[in-house]
């Protein structure tokens, strides 16, 4: 693949390395983003079918990515934490149960689960990473493996941590769940769109992601996954759209107690958003044509020089095997000052983020080599004498 920043209005001279913040908008999503204010402008043009139409389209769009069959398991969601509450919401835990998640998970999927296990008399477990940096991805996944255990009625993880892009092995975290009988729910905000996820092979109960960051959507849209276990669950509102014959627009008083087919009774009122699903049906289907795998690809070759080059100067990043390519944490040696770093990069309008002792470093397909020398050029502008 070919950079692809002409796609894109970023501005010149500015390198922009913080996709996991949020993406920039595909010039192509921002006009179908005009093209649906300019919808509205005109109402007479909008039909009762198209409440429903595009939906389906942003479905089947995000079921093509994930490889899932049936695009009536994909709801619409508002937010990571939408989708993730109605998860939580729809799974019973037993007394002394547990739900297991990863040490400084993003908020979205840790307070959805600690107000279940305090309704339900069930605790979180939260894995800590180990505190080593040698082999410290494989270890952190051998914790969580170790952690599941007949008590175990949830894993809810990303397949990437958020922070530091450690790579969480959902395969191996699925077939020893399958061993307890235990649910996977998938915080997959910073991940799906530019990491591979093939529902095949992951199996998880629930996938849940919000649309801003790898997925290149708008903000306030999101699509999520839910498999069979929430089949008859309790949405988190009681909308119209989601019962049965809501196309029908004479008979919705007629009230209908069942809900629509599939997922879709978890959708979120006005999902028929005809400005933002637009622009996320538009924003998946570049994806897809470019494929997150070779996403991933661009990005490996892309930042592969520099980090060998801060690795030698004492720079820590995980192994790639245990990592994404899009998004991972540089730590800084010891003896260099992270405000010093954040200084620097403003100095050199180069845009990361910062999580916890790391630098957090996001790139993308409209990111390049040079992108990444500049990155080491504002390291080295504050490298201490030693
Ligand atoms: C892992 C992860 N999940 C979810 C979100 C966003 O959550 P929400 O859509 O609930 O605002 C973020 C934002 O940074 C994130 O990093």
């Amino acid at each position: 693949m070919r950079n692809q920043r002409n796609k894109f209005t970023l501005a010149k001279g500015i390198t922009y390395l913080n996709g996991a913040y949020m993406s920039p908008l595909l010039k192509s999503v921002q006009k179908a983003g005009i093209d649906g204010i300019r919808k509205k402008g005109k109402p007479f043009g909008i039909s009762s079918d198209d409440f429903f139409t595009e939906g389906e389209l942003l479905r089947k769009q995000f079921a093509g990515l994930i490889n899932q069959d049936d695009a009536k398991r994909v709801a619409i969601i508002p937010s990571a934490s939408y989708g993730l509450s109605t998860a939580a919401r729809n799974i019973m835990l037993e007394d002394g149960q547990k739900v297991i998640v990863a040490a400084e998970q993003f908020p979205s999927n840790v307070y959805p689960w600690l107000r279940r296990a305090a309704e339900c008399n069930a605790r979180v477990e939260i894995v800590k990473p180990p505190d080593t940096t040698i082999l410290r991805g494989q270890k952190w996944n051998d914790e969580i493996l170790a952690s599941i255990d007949r008590k175990t009625r949830v894993v809810a993880i990303g397949h990437v941590h958020w922070a530091d892009g450690t790579r969480f092995d959902l395969e191996a975290i699925r077939k020893r769940l399958d061993e307890v009988n235990g649910l996977l729910i998938i915080d997959g905000t910073q991940s799906v769109g530019a990491l591979p996820f093939d529902m095949q092979k992951i199996r998880p109960d629930a996938l849940i992601c919000a649309g801003y960051k790898w997925l290149m959507g708008p903000y306030s849209i999101g699509l999520a996954y839910f498999g069979p276990h929430f089949d008859d669950g309790v949405p988190l509102e009681e909308n119209w759209i989601n019962r049965l014959n809501s196309e029908d627009f004479t008979a919705l008083v007629k009230y209908e107690m069942n809900y629509q087919p599939g997922s879709l009774r978890y959708d979120v009122g006005e999902h028929s958003n005809f400005i933002l699903v637009p622009m996320m049906i538009r924003a998946l289907e570049q994806i897809r044509s470019w494929t997150p795998a070779a996403i991933q690809g661009y990005c490996k070759r892309i930042s592969g020089p520099a980090l060998d080059l801060l690795r030698a100067e004492g720079f820590w990043i995980e192994d790639e095997k245990w990592r994404g390519h899009h998004l991972f944490g540089i730590r800084l040696p010891e003896e260099y000052r992270l405000d010093d770093v954040k200084k620097a990069m403003i100095k050199n309008k180069i845009s990361v983020s910062y999580r916890g002792s790391s630098v957090r470093v996001s790139p993308h397909v409209y990111n390049s080599e040079e992108d990444f020398a500049r990155l080491v050029k504002a390291f080295r502008t504050v490298r201490p004498s030693r």
